[in-house]
């Protein structure tokens, strides 16, 4: 039976990575992307592949109205929802004594509240299709290991790995499977407008790159993926081994 994937912030980077494999595997796709073109752009990329159906549906993941929408159209088009990524996130950086509360909120806004209730939106959809379903959440490292300026961004990201966990008491015994990935640096828009990045990170990753999108995306698949059929509640880091590690005193 043909699984429908929905997937939000995948316009670009790492979300359209995973909108590719899940296609690439046999789902149909609803992306979301809060800019329009984005979304544009992607659904007319990914339907070039001749692969499954995929549609778009632009606007802020977090909001209420948009959520609504994003479940109507999934309903409409295909009639389930099976798959669920809430992978729309954003990162405000700054240092923890200057940073603003109207950034603060932004981001718990988007990261906490936005995964949460979408995630709420669907198990209850899920629950009322008697089918199960599979859900991923994307974290990040800075939910393990500290980074500088990032720390409302970093509690963000532990949040919704907790709640990924705190979500199987609820969601094991309707069949919904709950997990999350935690990429490290990965090689997307929001990370390569930096000259740099490549380089230094290949730096200090033991296995001598940044990630690909398609490398976190790999992960993503196969814990939406019936392999996966076991596991729920878990974080799977991709990170070339960077968290597995502490500096070395004889560097
Ligand atoms: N790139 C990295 O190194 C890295 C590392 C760890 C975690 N992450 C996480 O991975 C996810 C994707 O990151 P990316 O690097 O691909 O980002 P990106 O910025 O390249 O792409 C993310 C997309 O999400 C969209 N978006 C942002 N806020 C949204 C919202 N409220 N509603 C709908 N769409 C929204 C953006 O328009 C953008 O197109 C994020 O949750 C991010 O925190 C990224």
């Amino acid at each position: 039976m043909t699984k429908v994937a929905l997937i939000t912030g995948a316009g670009q980077g790492i979300g359209l990575a995973i909108a590719r494999k899940l296609l690439e595997e046999g789902s149909h796709i609803l992306l979301n992307d809060r800019e329009k073109s984005l979304t544009q752009e992607a659904v007319a990329q990914l339907s070039r592949l001749g692969k499954g159906s995929v549609i778009g549906c632009s606007g802020d993941a977090a909001d209420p109205e948009v959520i609504e929408e994003m479940l109507d159209l999934a309903i409409k088009n295909f009639g389930t929802i099976d798959q669920l990524v809430c992978n729309a996130g954003i990162t405000l950086f700054g240092n923890f004594l200057d940073y603003g509360r109207e950034d603060f909120m932004e981001v718990a806004r988007v990261n906490q509240s936005g995964t949460f209730f979408l995630t709420q939106a669907v198990a209850r959809l899920m629950k009322s299709q008697e089918k199960g379903g599979a859900i991923l959440f994307t974290s990040s490292v800075t939910a393990h290991q500290s980074h500088e300026n990032l720390a409302a961004y970093a509690m963000s990201k532990a949040a919704i790995e907790m709640l990924a966990k705190n979500l199987v008491l609820e969601l094991a015994p309707l069949g919904i499977r709950i997990n999350t990935i935690a990429p490290g640096a990965t090689l997307t828009e929001r990370t390569t407008s930096d000259p740099n990045y490549a380089a230094t990170w290949s730096k200090i990753t033991p296995l001598a790159r940044p990630a690909f999108p398609e490398d976190i995306a790999a992960a993503a698949a196969f814990l939406l993926s019936d392999t996966a059929r076991h596991i729920t509640g878990q974080t799977l880091i991709i990170d070339g081994g960077w968290t597995a590690i502490s500096p070395s005193p004889y560097a």
